[in-house]
């Protein structure tokens, strides 16, 4: 019932532009779908977001970030996603569990056993039906989300300001789980030209939700 799709990569791999694909093709077939983000997705969800992505006097500790992360998906299953799946529709979630089993698990270097506990614990047998993974270099990908920040007049968020080992941990994590779990995992080489990133993205779509 229902077809859990997820869009992941690190920054500036070309989520957005993926994510724009997707929901062009769903709307052209005539899925019906619904749109979400993590962390965020509902109004408390998002206000878990921004205390996750901005800076505190405090330290945070990866453990109270794991949390935080865990509570705003609680809040966005039961909320939007699992309500949408039971009626049958297509959500697409940018960003989901592969993305903490990335960051803090990569990234942050929390045991993969402790993310899975309250992976279990939240989602319970949940898991998306397909995932599709824009991959880049973390150098490139980067430097385009640090243009963007700059043209958009903003600043990078905490975790953006991270070092670049730290993203290439994460997108070593991703790249694993893409091997472990390839009945999900659907990998697009973000450094392509959007035309062949439109492309891989469809024809990955029809293989797993037709032209219904
Ligand atoms: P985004 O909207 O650009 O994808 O930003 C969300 C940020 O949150 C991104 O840096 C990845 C991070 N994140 C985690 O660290 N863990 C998670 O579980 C999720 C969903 C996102």
């Amino acid at each position: 019932m229902g077809f859990f799709l997820t869009i992941e990569g690190c920054e500036g791999a070309g989520k957005t532009t993926a994510k724009g694909v997707v929901l062009q093709w769903l709307k052209a077939v005539g899925h019906e779908f619904v749109e979400t983000r993590e962390p965020g997705g509902t109004p408390l969800a998002e206000q878990l977001r921004s205390l996750v992505l901005s800076e505190h006097e405090e330290i945070v500790t990866d453990t109270t970030e794991l949390l935080m992360v865990f509570a705003a998906r609680c809040q966005n299953l039961s909320q939007r996603i699992e309500p949408a799946l039971a009626e049958g529709k297509v959500v697409v979630c940018d960003r989901f569990t592969d993305a903490t089993y990335a960051y803090q698990g990569g990234g942050r270097g929390i045991d993969e056993q402790r993310i899975a506990v309250l992976e279990q614990l939240v989602q319970g047998d949940r898991r998306p039906d397909m995932t599709l993974l824009l991959d880049i270099e973390p150098e490139l990908g980067l430097a385009r989300a640090k243009g963007r920040a700059i043209e958009q007049g903003g600043s990078l968020d905490r975790i953006e300001q991270e070092a670049i080992e730290f993203f290439h941990r994460v997108r070593n994590v991703y790249l694993e789980r893409a091997e472990r779990y390839p009945g999900q995992y659907v990998v697009v080489d973000g450094g392509q030209s959007i035309a062949e990133v439109e492309a891989s993205i469809i024809k990955a779509l029809r293989a797993r939700l037709g032209n219904k």
